[in-house]
């Protein structure tokens, strides 16, 4: 799906249709830090066995029972209004990549409209586990380009901690809590977001799934005692299709837009382990540098990883970088999307002033 109407070419070769493009970044870790040494007292596992099958090191968790996805969400919303210089009143959108919700209902995307104060949006939540942000970001750049809305807040939370079973080693020492934000907005040069491929296969769900707690399997004594309301994963059927899918996306999106390994700038792959990224990079004829990789420190933050590697390589991106964004979850999900950056460094980009030089040319 182009994300974008038929693009006319301007002189520098970039569409001129409406996109949306990412203006600002924001972020939000919890402090607490659980490391692979505090996993070792807790399950049968080592800090040698994780990082040599994963590349995990240590991540966070936000500890405060009080404090769900919806408060991470709205402090990295909070810090990329603030860079962006924005009031939440101007928000026309929100868009929260999720599979740990509040809950059900009302949506995240309703508790941080409220905490934020945004009153003039809109929102809700996209469930496709670890392909949440990669998809909630398709949906909101259809609501910029199609004129719906001039500046969509896309977030990517999970509080991972709260479906995590800190007794099943194969899947405790995988993930972590965080939130990353994006805001986009129109641009008439071309930059933002140029095409996204995404898929999904039912068939297999069962590989990775919190089987208890919705209408299928309401919550009953006997479902706890069974773990049901927590992650299961079948690791080794996940890892496949992980690299597999994330490679053949990605490359869908470099060929339809005439991309060569040389021409991408950085590969923002789904931080789910270290061996996965590293394959789909060389299946896709990319040296390792060029992947994002922030695994180490935080682990798997489902939803959030993107948005995280976005905000931590901030700094380093220059405008008309082209990324190559792309996730596999459960479901299975999975997609590629390809985003052509619109700002140098971590200032944050001014929109109306990138219309307003395109329209003078
Ligand atoms: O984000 C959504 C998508 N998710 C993914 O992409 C995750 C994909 N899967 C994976 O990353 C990997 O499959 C895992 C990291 C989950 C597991 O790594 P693996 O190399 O596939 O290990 P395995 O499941 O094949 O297990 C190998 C051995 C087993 O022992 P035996 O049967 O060979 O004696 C496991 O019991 O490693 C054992 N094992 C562990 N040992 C120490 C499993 N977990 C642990 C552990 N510590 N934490």
């Amino acid at each position: 799906m182009p994300a974008s109407p038929a693009p006319a070419a301007t002189d520098d070769g970039l569409p001129a249709g409406r996109t949306a493009t990412v203006t600002a970044v924001g972020h939000f870790l919890p402090e607490r830090c659980l490391t692979n040494a505090d996993l070792e007292g807790m399950v049968d596992t080592s800090d040698e066995w994780i990082q040599k099958r994963t590349g995990i090191r240590e991540r966070r968790i936000l500890r405060d029972p009080e404090k769900a996805t919806s408060y991470m969400a709205t402090r990295a919303a909070e810090e990329l209004l603030d860079k962006r210089g924005l009031a939440a009143e101007e928000l026309d959108a929100i868009v929260v990549g999720t599979v740990t919700p509040d809950m059900f209902y009302p949506s995240t995307a309703c508790l941080v409209q409220d905490e934020l104060g945004a009153t003039g949006a809109f929102g809700y939540d996209v469930s496709a586990a670890c392909s949440g942000f990669l998809y909630a970001l398709g949906a909101g750049a259809g609501h910029v380009a199609s004129g719906q809305c001039e500046k969509v807040l896309v977030i990517g939370a999970d509080k991972m901690s709260s479906i995590v079973d800190y007794t099943d080693r194969s899947t405790c020492i995988l993930f972590g809590d965080g939130a990353g934000a994006v805001l986009l907005e129109p641009s008439r040069d071309g930059h933002g977001l140029r095409d996204m491929h995404q898929r999904v296969d039912g068939s297999e769900w069962e590989n990775l799934c919190q089987p208890g707690g919705g209408s299928r399997q309401p919550p009953t004594h006997q479902s706890l005692d069974r773990r049901d309301h927590f992650l299961k994963q079948n690791g080794r059927p996940v890892f496949k299709q992980a690299v597999q899918r994330m490679a053949e996306a990605s490359l869908t999106v470099m060929q339809r837009n005439d991309l060569t390994p040389e021409d991408v700038d950085y590969l923002v792959p789904h931080q789910a382990n270290r061996r996965i990224i590293e394959a789909t990079a060389h299946q896709m004829g990319l040296p390792l540098e060029k992947a994002m990789m922030n695994i180490g420190e935080y682990g798997n933050t489902t939803a959030a990883t993107l948005p995280l590697c976005l905000h931590d390589w901030e700094a380093d991106l220059r405008k008309g970088d082209r990324l190559i964004l792309t996730t596999f979850g459960g479901g299975y999900t999975w997609g590629a999307g390809l985003l052509t950056w619109a700002y140098d460094g971590t200032e944050g980009h001014a929109a109306g002033e990138q219309e307003e030089a395109s329209a003078g040319r």
